[in-house]
């Protein structure tokens, strides 16, 4: 790679860390309307990186939180390629679980503590200062940018697709770029070439207006969390398959083949059980953990409660009783009906005296990508030089990202999933961290893949990976 690129990166790598801090300050909370105005403010940090750079930059509002557009387009004849990722979070709940707070960055051993550090914020920003380490030094890109960083990624993005269908021309590239997931383990960089669906409801039930005595009424009216109860465990079988009727139907069966690369890459059970806290694994009978994870779908309760959860006994009949529940979804599945199916199931399961209530909060399809894509080995190569390692594994994961299934639905794209982070990074979970080492080696990949697609062209030729397994 260009020297004076790899100096820039050098010398500046502590100013991107407290750069990244300042982003990772902002609670862009995407669930909690409380948070509103900390994603524009979110949307504003981000817009602001890219209008210092001489890109042409917008905050594009929404019905819900601003996406931010970016592009940089004064290469003629080399691809265009889009970035995409998020700068909203999950929510940091249980605080209480967190060692130091979860929106006052800090670092401990090599890696920056804070809710959104690897999802994505920190992810997201190693494609920033790679553009800008090309900028600053030779004072242009290999290839034409275009970013795409939404505030609505946690929260389904669901107004993503309006914003894509209607700049469609605009939005024309080559190949999409998204860092937004892991690494295979530590120092085993990845590409990802498949993600899981999603589809993710509520459920309520009620019964007495009120909470009620439960000596003067108990055992007169229907309690709301004993049926609850019963509804979830009408979900699964003891095999751990999924009870909602046509469920299966659709899926695509893992071919043998896949199943073989899966085992190849040698998963450690031992370690992964050590590492959750888990005495054993469990699951769909007949899969093996990696399956289970990766290409099988599920069902799973998210969230549960009812009645009085504070300190000490209360003795009550609960009026409500609530629970979220979201399944994964593999090739095949389709979002919506199956929606429609889990919702006739758990009504048909739900205690007559109980009222039912259901919302559908969003969906998306599995995303599985071709392997054998051009796209890849340049990523490959460029991935080997930052981590100083001579094969890139190729990997499915079981989370979700919406968007990638509308960047071929709607515009026609196949993304290039480059995960910098660890599975083990806590996302979603208190504690949430990214190595800083981890950081650096993806601005540098980063800044190499712009080159290698640049001289790739822009109608590559098919070809096999090398170094890939
Ligand atoms: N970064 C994750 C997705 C991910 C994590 C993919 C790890 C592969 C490995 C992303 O931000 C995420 O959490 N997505 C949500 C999507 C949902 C809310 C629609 C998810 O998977 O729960
Ligand atoms: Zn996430």
């Amino acid at each position: 790679m260009n020297d004076q690129v790899v100096q820039y990166l050098e010398q500046n790598a502590d100013r991107f860390v407290e750069e990244l801090k300042d982003f990772l300050r902002i609670p862009t909370v995407s669930a909690d309307p409380a948070c509103k105005p900390h994603l524009q403010r979110g949307a504003e940090f981000v817009y602001r990186q890219f209008a210092n750079l001489g890109f042409k930059a917008e905050i594009v509002p929404t019905a819900g939180h601003p996406i931010v557009y970016a592009e940089w387009m004064q290469s003629p004849g080399v691809p265009t390629v889009m970035v995409y990722g998020h700068y909203d979070v999950q929510p940091a709940d249980p605080l209480d679980l967190w060692t130091t707070p979860p929106f006052e960055p800090t670092l401990r051993d090599g890696c920056l503590y804070a809710r959104g550090a690897t999802d994505d914020k920190g992810q997201v920003f190693t494609h920033i200062k790679s553009a800008e380490a090309w900028l600053r030094t030779i004072g242009k890109l290999p290839v034409n940018l275009k970013y795409v960083i939404e505030g609505e990624e946690e929260v389904g993005s669901r107004n993503l697709d309006d914003f894509l269908a209607a700049r469609k021309e605009q939005l024309n590239c080559d190949v999409a770029v998204v860092s937004d997931t892991s690494q295979y383990a530590p120092n085993q960089p990845a590409i990802t070439y498949g993600l899981r669906g999603i589809l993710a409801v509520e459920i309520t039930l009620t019964g007495p207006k009120k909470d009620l005595h439960s000596g003067v009424f108990g055992g007169s009216v229907a309690n709301p969390a004993s049926g609850i109860a019963k509804m979830i465990a009408s979900l699964h079988d003891d095999q751990g398959r999924v009870q909602i009727p046509g469920f299966y139907d659709d899926v695509i069966p893992l071919s043998e083949m896949e199943r073989q690369q899966f085992r190849d890459l040698g998963f450690d059970e031992t370690a992964f059980k050590a590492e959750l806290g888990v005495a054993e694994v469990a699951g769909e009978v007949g899969y093996s953990t990696t399956e289970r994870r990766w290409a099988r779908p599920t069902c799973e309760v998210n969230g549960l409660f009812s009645g009085y959860t504070g300190v000490g006994p209360k003795t009550i009949v609960p009026s409500k009783a609530t629970v979220k529940i979201t399944c994964r979804l593999v090739p095949g599945q389709d979002p919506h009906k199956l929606t429609e199916a889990l919702h006739q199931y758990l009504k048909s399961q739900c205690p007559a005296s109980l009222a039912f209530e259901f919302t559908s909060f969003h969906g998306c399809p599995a995303f599985v990508f071709d392997p054998n894509s051009p796209y890849i080995e340049a990523a490959a190569s460029a991935i080997r030089e930052a981590w100083g390692v001579d094969r890139v594994r190729l990997i499915r994961e079981g989370g979700s990202i919406p968007v990638v299934q509308t960047f071929k639905d709607v515009l026609g794209l196949d993304t290039l999933l480059l995960g910098w982070g660890q599975n083990t990074d806590n996302l979603h979970s208190p504690n949430e961290h990214f190595s800083m080492q981890d950081f650096h080696r993806g601005i540098r990949a980063s800044a190499n893949l712009w080159q290698k697609l640049a001289e790739m062209g822009q109608t590559p030729v098919a070809s096999v990976p090398d170094n890939l397994c």
